[in-house]
């Protein structure tokens, strides 16, 4: 909802909990006035009318004060719009117009032949803003650097930043420390999302789980990003977002063009980390994540069983074990293509490889369909190894800098798919593709950064990052207008390309590849600080662990573990014994049970897995499932009880695993026995209100 005040200069979005206000000066200056608590109209006005601090030697007092601040003028904070023509640099704005469409609020502004729309939508207590840059002159305009937002948090004492760190095989995992002065600045230069961060930060003061105020924001955008979190000198705080790393050179517009951002989101709670991510994962099922109200299936994926060594009688035997555990997707990972017995070869030439599928892709479609399975296939389309048919007929569609040496991570570069011929050339290939086989499901990978982004012969080769993305994302969002019953996995080698506009095109997200179910507490940890378990597959794999550490564990330990998010199998099946086989087929039983749960419900974080005993809650209705995990029991002692949350302390809750009926207050305040001893020892327990 959006209130305006009388005088048209008082804008004030208002959500379930929240409120955020903005006001414009009669000098056309657009300041923040709240972000917070839902507030009154009348509130906001008087904000509006507090007086700004006046000038002093050496400071602006527009410095963390404004909406949008940008390069020109009486500024010294890190603008977030940063504009050249051919005869300034900067921009001066005067307020045009505001209008209101639905649930949005757009704010008008003009630079000479520049115009500048700021937008604004409340979804649930997410507020999502984002801004159009348009070029109405006759001649270049630069944009050296355009953000999504600028975000402007409340006088308090004592900020501390939250952010999501990693690397391949250990992405997403939490860290928070105290702000201090100056700027924080997180992001990638790699042309995807990256491993290194998630693109959200969260600041707090004095929040824990449960309780406090949090302000997170998220960026969604799948290319290189920035988050530049900045203390001011008078200890204001101001995050400021958008897409692209540096401020050299983001795009040119001709006349009559325009660039609108990604957008930024904003999250305001004050029900501490808990009821933050709660916000962020309604917000995602309802607006963001396409379908979310469809459960996801249960998948197999042959990768680290099989890797590249592949064939259709291989695969057939594996879906067989597969549909007989339960199984509801059967993914075909790497290897099924071209000449693509490696990763040195093949990539880019999206036909089945002749030898491995003489009949190419549907016979096995079609016998995975008859096992009653869905069936999935990889892809990476971005990209193209040298040797492979694509690269022969075309070596200039690639990203590369005349002259230069380039660089081949894992035997493959980056298709320039700035270029209208290579947006065509995959659409074609991929639809072809899609239309070939009765195909129900694709993992779209990216598995290496941009290093050599040059485009010889393009006046403004700098374009190719944004660029790229755009054509990733009109590349998804034309094939799944075309083929509306496939879904869509969005991986980068693991969890490389996470964020809020993947995630509106994608069905789901690959994690990670560390599939070791002790590191994935953590990683899963982290990631459900922002993103729902709707989205976040997770795969039971081999023991000892084959990836990375030879770890030894239990076939439970390994399936709950993988059940706080979509469930996958990935081990190698056809090893696998008979018993082993009907306990797995129990687990992915009881997961599909407990799925609706799961993937729709609300998220406790009960115990963070850094300890012994961790645990999570998810509640729906008048369901609760609690996954708890044991990492190490030591010294003999006792295993705590794990105290719930989100229940009636008045109601009473039977356990479907024990027919034990347990009493809401008590496992609030006292909490549940989980019975777990040793060492990664793990349990689902089902509750049920009576
Ligand atoms: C990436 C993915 C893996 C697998 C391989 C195949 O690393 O993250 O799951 O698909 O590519 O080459």
């Amino acid at each position: 909802m959006v209130d305006i005040a009388e005088n048209g200069r008082t804008w004030l979005l208002t959500g379930p909990t929240s409120g955020y206000a903005l006001h414009l000066t009669e000098e056309h200056e657009l300041l923040h006035l709240h972000w917070g608590p839902r507030i009154a109209l009348a509130d906001a006005e008087a904000l509006a009318v507090r007086p700004l601090p006046g000038y002093r030697p050496f400071e602006s007092p527009l410095d963390g004060r404004e909406e949008y601040p940008v390069e020109g003028g009486p500024r010294f904070v890190r603008p977030a719009l940063s504009v050249r023509t051919d005869e300034r640099r900067g921009t001066e704005w005067a307020f045009e117009a505001y209008d209101t469409e639905g649930d949005e609020l757009r704010l008008r502004f003009r630079d000479d032949a520049v115009s500048l729309t700021l937008h604004y939508r409340m979804r649930g207590d997410v507020v999502e803003r984002w801004v159009t840059v348009g070029n109405e002159g006759h001649a270049r305009v630069e944009l050296l650097r355009a953000d999504a937002a600028t975000w402007t948090l409340p006088d308090r004492d004592g900020w501390r930043l939250s952010q999501l760190h990693g690397r391949w095989a250990a992405e997403s995992l939490l860290t928070s420390a105290p702000l201090t002065y100056g700027d924080k600045v997180i992001g990638s230069r790699r042309g995807h999302t990256g491993h290194q961060h998630l693109p959200w930060v969260a600041l707090h003061t004095d929040a824990g789980e449960e309780h406090g105020e949090v302000y997170g924001c998220a960026l969604g955008w799948s290319g290189s990003w920035r988050i530049a979190v900045s203390q001011l000198p008078d200890a204001r705080v101001q995050i400021t977002g958008g897409a692209g790393y540096d401020d050299s050179g983001l795009l040119t517009l001709a006349p009559g063009e325009s660039y609108t951002t990604p957008v930024f989101a904003g999250l305001w709670s004050d029900g501490g980390f808990g009821g933050a991510s709660r916000a962020w994962h309604a917000y995602q099922r309802a607006h963001v994540v396409p379908d979310a109200d469809r459960d996801r299936p249960v998948l197999f994926n042959s990768w680290e069983a099989t890797t590249f060594d592949i064939s259709e009688e291989q695969q057939a035997t594996l879906a067989r074990r597969a549909a007989a555990i339960g199984v509801e997707l059967f993914v075909v990972d790497d290897g099924w293509f071209g000449a693509r017995t490696s990763d040195r070869a093949g990539l880019g030439d999206w036909t089945p490889n002749p030898d491995r599928f003489p009949n190419g892709l549907k016979p096995l479609a079609d016998y995975v369909h008859a096992l009653g399975m869905q069936f999935g296939i990889w892809v990476e389309p971005e990209m193209v190894n040298p040797d492979s048919d694509l690269y022969r007929a075309h070596p200039d569609w690639v990203q590369y800098q005349f002259g230069r040496k380039r660089t081949e991570f894992r035997n493959q570069l980056v298709l320039n798919l700035a270029r209208e011929d290579v947006q065509e050339h995959l659409w074609q290939q991929l639809d072809g593709l899609l239309s070939s086989a009765p195909v129900d499901y694709v993992k779209w990978d990216f598995n290496r950064c941009f290093t050599d982004a040059g485009w010889p012969g393009e006046p403004y080769p700098q374009r190719l990052w944004v660029d790229h993305v755009r054509a990733f994302y009109a590349l998804l969002d034309r094939l799944r207008a075309a083929h509306p019953g496939v879904a869509f996995e969005s991986c980068s080698g693991g969890g490389g390309r996470i964020d809020l506009g993947v995630m509106s095109r994608t069905d789901q997200v690959w994690t990670s590849d560390n599939t070791d179910p002790l590191d994935r507490l953590a990683i899963q940890h982290g990631f459900s600080q922002i993103h729902p378990a709707r989205v976040m597959a997770a795969w039971v794999t081999d023991s000892p662990n084959t990836q990375l550490n030879g770890r030894v564990s239990s076939l439970r330990f390994r399936f709950v573990s993988a059940m706080a998010g979509v469930l996958g199998v990935g081990g190698d099946l056809s090893e696998w014994t008979e018993e082993e086989l009907a306990e797995a087929r129990q687990w992915v039983e009881l997961y599909k049970e407990i799925r609706p749960v799961v993937q729709h419900g609300d998220l406790y974080r009960l115990r963070p897995p850094e300890g012994g005993l961790s645990a999570v809650q998810y509640t729906l209705g008048d369901e609760s499932v609690v996954l708890a995990w044991l990492q190490a029991q030591r010294y003999g002692e006792p295993v705590p009880a794990v105290r719930l949350r989100g229940l009636d302390p008045a109601a009473s809750y039977e356990c479907r695993e024990t027919g034990e009926v347990h009493r809401g207050a008590v496992l609030l305040h006292h909490g549940l026995d989980t019975g777990l001893r040793g060492d990664l020892d793990a349990t689902v327990v089902r509750l049920r209100r009576i």
